[in-house]
C-alpha cells in the first residue's frame, strides 16, 4: 500500500528530538524524503540515520531556525536532493522553564521568542516561496502548544510566543490559500520528550500535567506525530487557519 506522503518532500525543524523526531520517522515510513534540521547537529544526523535504517531517504542538516540562512539552507538541500518542497514542518522550539513576568530578563524573551516566533516566521517564510516558485500547493504545519490558548501551561514568554505562532499560522493561512497553500497548527498538551524530560521529575508538574488532563497522563511524541502527518496530508485538504488541540482534553476543561 502507498505510503500518505509517498514521493513527497519534507522539512522537519527540531527533528534531533522529541515531536520533531517522531514526525520525521513517521513521515518516512509514509514515503516522504525527509531533510531533519536541528540546531545539535548530531541529534539531526542520528535522526536521519534512523530513518535510512528503515530503508527512507533522509538527510541532517544543522542548523538554527532563528536565523534566515540556515533555514534557507534546509529548504534548499531538499530542492537541490530531491527537486521540490511539499511539506514544512516548524516544530523546533524552546521552554521558559515556567518563568513568570518578573523573572523574565530580556535574555530569556529574546531567545524563547527568537526560536519559538522568528523560526516559524522564517520557516513559513522559505517553505512558501519555494512553493510558489513551483507553482503553488504545499502544507505547513507549525507546532504551537496548549500554551497558545491561555495562561498557565508555560511562562511569560513562552505562553506569548506560542499564541503568537497561532496568530502567525491563521494570518499566512488567509494569506496564501488562494495559491492551494495550507497553514495549520498543533496545540499538544503534556508531551514525554526532551523539553520535559526533566519537569517531569518534578512531582508538581507531574501531577499538574495528569491533573489538568483529562485523559490523566502525558502524550507520546508518536500521538502529535499522527495529528501533523494527518493536516499535511490529503485528508486535511478541506483544512486550513486551523489550531488543532491534541492535549488529551486539557483545553476542553
Ligand atoms: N513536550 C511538550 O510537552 C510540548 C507541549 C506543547 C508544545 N511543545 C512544542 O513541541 C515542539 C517540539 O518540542 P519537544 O517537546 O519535542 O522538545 P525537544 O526538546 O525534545 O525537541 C526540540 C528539538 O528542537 C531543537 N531546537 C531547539 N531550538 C532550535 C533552534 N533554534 N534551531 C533548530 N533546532 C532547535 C532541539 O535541539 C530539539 O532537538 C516545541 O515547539 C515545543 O514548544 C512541546
Amino acid at each position: 500500500m502507498a505510503g500518505r506522503l509517498e514521493g513527497r518532500v519534507a522539512v522537519v525543524t527540531g527533528a534531533g528530538s522529541g515531536i520533531g523526531r517522531a514526525t520525521a520517522l513517521l513521515f518516512a515510513r509514509e514515503g516522504a524524503k525527509v531533510v531533519a534540521m536541528d540546531y545539535v547537529a548530531p541529534s539531526a544526523e542520528e535522526s536521519a540515520e534512523l530513518i535510512r535504517r528503515e530503508g527512507g531517504e533522509a538527510v541532517a542538516v544543522p542548523g538554527d531556525v532563528s536565523k534566515w540562512e540556515d533555514v534557507d539552507r534546509a529548504v534548499s538541500e531538499a530542492v537541490s536532493r530531491w527537486g521540490r518542497l511539499d511539506v514544512m514542518v516548524n516544530n523546533a522550539g524552546v521552554f521558559d522553564g515556567f518563568t513568570s513576568c518578573l523573572d523574565t530578563d530580556e535574555t530569556l524573551w529574546d531567545r524563547v521568542i527568537g526560536i519559538n516566533v522568528k523560526g516559524v516566521f522564517f520557516g513559513c517564510k522559505r517553505a512558501i516561496e519555494q512553493f510558489l516558485a513551483q507553482g503553488g500547493g504545499g502544507a505547513i504545519v507549525n507546532v504551537a502548544s496548549v500554551a497558545g490558548l491561555g495562561a498557565m501551561a508555560g511562562g511569560t514568554a513562552y505562553t506569548t510566543s506560542k499564541h503568537a505562532v497561532i496568530g502567525l499560522t491563521q494570518q499566512v493561512a488567509c494569506e496564501y490559500a488562494s495559491r492551494g497553500i495550507r497553514v495549520n497548527a498543533v496545540c499538544p498538551g503534556g508531551v514525554v520528550t526532551g523539553m520535559t524530560r526533566d519537569l517531569m521529575q518534578d512531582p508538581r508538574v507531574d501531577e499538574m500535567v495528569k491533573q489538568t488532563t483529562p485523559l490523566g497522563r502525558w502524550a507520546q511524541p508518536e500521538e502529535i506525530a499522527r495529528a501533523i502527518l494527518f493536516l499535511v496530508s490529503e485528508e486535511a485538504s478541506y483544512i486550513t487557519g486551523e489550531a488543532l488541540r491534541v492535549d488529551g482534553g486539557w483545553r476542553a476543561k
